[in-house]
């Protein structure tokens, strides 16, 4: 706390605000008495300038890339660590010894399976469900199942709802691939880790063994910590305020799962791709930056530009070494969507209209070619992204309950509809 504020002159009155810092990033401005004391609202249409909470989690720098998990930055986690360990990180703050990490993995693994009888919800879907679909309302679901972990007012059963999202939303997510392809659902195997799991839950039939390959878990376990968490972006905005109700954990990352959908959110993965689909060929480029720049055309280049990253997302260049990674192991030396991709890069990151607005490629851009090389269909790639964000969301619904400060999330408005005005009955109108 600093003795800084900052003075708001109203009709030649003036009020004082304190400044608040933080540990790293801008001060922020502590508004929360300005309309008992002024009468006013502050108006900030999607949030460019507002701090919703305090948190410890999750830090951005968008101007030097710049992404850390509890003070770790992406780089190296994903590149030295593995994604449970990371949920391990996000959840309880710092990283686990060799003993609490054990531990950790073994209550995930534990919690992986699903009650049975959730296998029956699937099959009220239409086979040609879209997947994320079926992700909302399974895990919606999931509250009418376990009981036992949904008073949030108990550490011991917000920890075991912690646990079960993060294990079971890899067996759900497998399940709804495996509904979507007529294919029987796969067990988890114990012995595996929780991506080579993954992979095997989607991509192993009944009728014979199936190895996974080391290189495409590496790449999914990376892939999983780099959509680990990122500050109060819109889906952790809606968990929270979910959250702030009081609602069970489950309906709140189910909440998630349906902001997440979006495609100028975490359905851009999905959208970035059809979009290199429709390029199709390098020569088509110009014509689709010509679309992004035209104001009358609402089509925006996917996978382009961030509300924070005015700069290259730091997880866009993890990701594009991946890519690298994944089609080497496949053996394809040219892939035509790669290249597309990579020769839409440098062009945009030339062409005065993206440098001007600072459009660099986010997180979404490679990470659809990356799951496309390790198999999955296009209509999968945000139910990965929900999976690898479900920690981020817990992580993040967690330290909002755990908030002695917490206090259910109003915001306010200002009014631009019809003053007051009497009923007129039917036959006078
Ligand atoms: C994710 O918030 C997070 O952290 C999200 C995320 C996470 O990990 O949770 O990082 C994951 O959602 C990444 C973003 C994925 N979305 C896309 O790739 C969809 C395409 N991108 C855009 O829709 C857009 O860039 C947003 C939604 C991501 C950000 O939009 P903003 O911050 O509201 O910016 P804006 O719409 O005000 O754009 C500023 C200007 C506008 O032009 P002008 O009015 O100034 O002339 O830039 C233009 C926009 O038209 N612009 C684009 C563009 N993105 C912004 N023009 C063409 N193509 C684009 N992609």
């Amino acid at each position: 706390m600093t003795d800084k504020k900052a003075t708001l002159t109203i009709d030649g009155k003036n009020w004082d605000f304190p400044i608040l810092t933080g540990s790293m990033g801008p001060d922020v401005i502590d508004i929360s008495t300005l309309y008992k004391i002024t009468n006013h609202f502050t108006l900030d249409p999607g949030f460019t300038s507002t701090a919703s909470c305090e948190s410890e989690i999750t830090f951005i720098d968008g101007y030097e890339g710049v992404l850390a998990y509890r003070g770790y930055q992406i780089e190296q986690l994903a590149n030295e660590g593995d994604f449970l360990e990371t949920c391990y990180l996000l959840l309880y703050g710092e990283l686990p010894t060799l003993s609490q990490k054990a531990k950790f993995d073994s209550q995930i693994t534990q919690h992986t399976m699903l009650h049975e009888q959730m296998g029956k919800l699937f099959s009220g879907f239409r086979r040609d469900a879209h997947p994320m679909a079926i992700m909302v309302g399974v895990v919606g679901a999931l509250s009418a199942f376990y009981h036992d972990s949904t008073d949030i007012s108990d550490e011991r059963q917000r920890m075991i709802a912690s646990m079960r999202m993060i294990a079971k939303m890899p067996t759900i997510a497998a399940m709804a691939y495996k509904y979507s392809i007529g294919q029987p659902p796969i067990y988890p195997a114990n012995d595996l880790d929780y991506a080579s799991n993954f992979l095997r839950m989607c991509f192993a039939v009944p009728c014979e063994d199936y190895r996974v390959n080391p290189v495409f878990s590496r790449a999914m376990d990376r892939i999983f910590t780099l959509h680990a968490d990122h500050e109060q972006n819109a889906s952790t905005s809606t968990v929270r305020l979910a959250g702030s109700s009081g609602a069970n954990p489950f309906a709140c990352i189910a909440a998630g799962i349906a902001c997440l959908w979006g495609p100028a959110h975490g359905g851009a993965n999905e959208a970035a791709l059809n979009m290199l689909n429709e390029i199709g060929t390098p020569d088509r480029i110009p014509e689709f930056i010509a679309r992004a720049k035209d104001k009358d055309d609402p089509f925006r280049l996917m996978g382009f530009g961030h509300r924070v990253y005015k700069s290259y997302d730091p997880r866009a260049k993890i990701l594009q070494k991946t890519t690298h990674e994944v089609l080497e192991a496949l053996g394809i030396k040219d892939d035509p969507i790669l290249e597309i991709a990579m020769q839409l890069e440098k062009i945009a990151l030339t062409d005065k209209y993206f440098v001007k607005r600072n459009l660099y490629p986010n997180i979404d851009f490679y990470s659809g070619i990356t799951l496309k090389a390790l198999g999955f269909p296009t209509d999968m790639f945000t139910v990965l992204f929900a999976v690898a964000r479900t920690v981020g969301w817990i992580a993040q619904w967690k330290e909002m309950i755990e908030d002695p400060n917490q206090k259910i999330g109003r915001p306010r408005q200002l009014f631009q509809g019809s003053n007051i005005r009497n009923y007129v009955p039917v036959d006078k109108r």
